[in-house]
């Protein structure tokens, strides 16, 4: 209920913002609009993400598992990051081991969702050469490592970005913006 009140006026915001974009605009309100559906976003992605926050931390959540091909997630969320990845210069890749189990028993909307969160943060860090994202065997698991060429996080830090609303330095939401909840989003959804 209350997801539905605070996504439905965002939800005529941005509608109304996409309207506007196929009016006649001069250079200005162009710029302006473009600012607006920008920030429109960024607003509809922390909302998402505090909705998520809040659902795990109810009683109410249950993980709902199902029969998934982890490769497949793989492929869809690396298509979905590939634009950003070459806007950025780099190299965004994949690679599914051959022993790589290719059904496992999961809530697939989590697992995607936690995989997005992981190479979204690979690209967002990294500057230049390449994000990879390895599936694999580890004995009955499946083993997913995502590694970057990026900016690292040093020790100290390790320990706290998985706390809602944490990141490594100040300096962060500068240079990258962000919320700082996509990692304890994916702690709490790992089973
Ligand atoms: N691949 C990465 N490279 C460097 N730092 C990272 C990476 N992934 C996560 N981090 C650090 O962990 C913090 C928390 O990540 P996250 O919860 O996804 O928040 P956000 O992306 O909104 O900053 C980030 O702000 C960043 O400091
Ligand atoms: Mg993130």
């Amino acid at each position: 209920m209350i997801s539905h009140e605070i996504r439905t006026p965002l939800n005529s915001v941005m509608g109304l913002i996409d309207t506007l974009n196929t009016s006649a605009l001069d250079n200005d309100q162009s710029e302006w609009v473009r600012q607006m559906d920008q920030s429109a976003q960024l607003l509809l992605t922390i909302i998402n993400d505090v909705l998520d926050l809040s659902k795990i931390e109810s009683d109410e959540f249950k993980l709902d598992p199902e029969s998934i091909n982890p490769c497949d997630s793989v492929t869809t969320v690396v298509n979905q990051l590939l634009e950003t990845a070459r806007q950025k210069g780099i190299l965004l890749k994949s690679h599914i081991d051959e022993d790589a189990p290719n059904l496992i028993y999961q809530d697939g909307n989590r697992f995607t969702q936690i995989l997005f969160n992981l190479v979204g943060n690979a690209v967002k860090f990294t500057e230049e050469g390449e994000v990879n994202v390895t599936l694999s065997r580890m004995g009955p698991n499946l083993q997913l490592v995502v590694d970057d060429t990026g900016i690292g996080i040093c020790e100290e830090s390790k320990k706290l970005i998985f706390k809602p609303f944490t990141q490594a330095d100040g300096s962060i939401t500068r240079r990258y913006g962000g919320t700082g909840l996509g990692l304890s989003i994916c702690k709490n959804w790992s089973p």
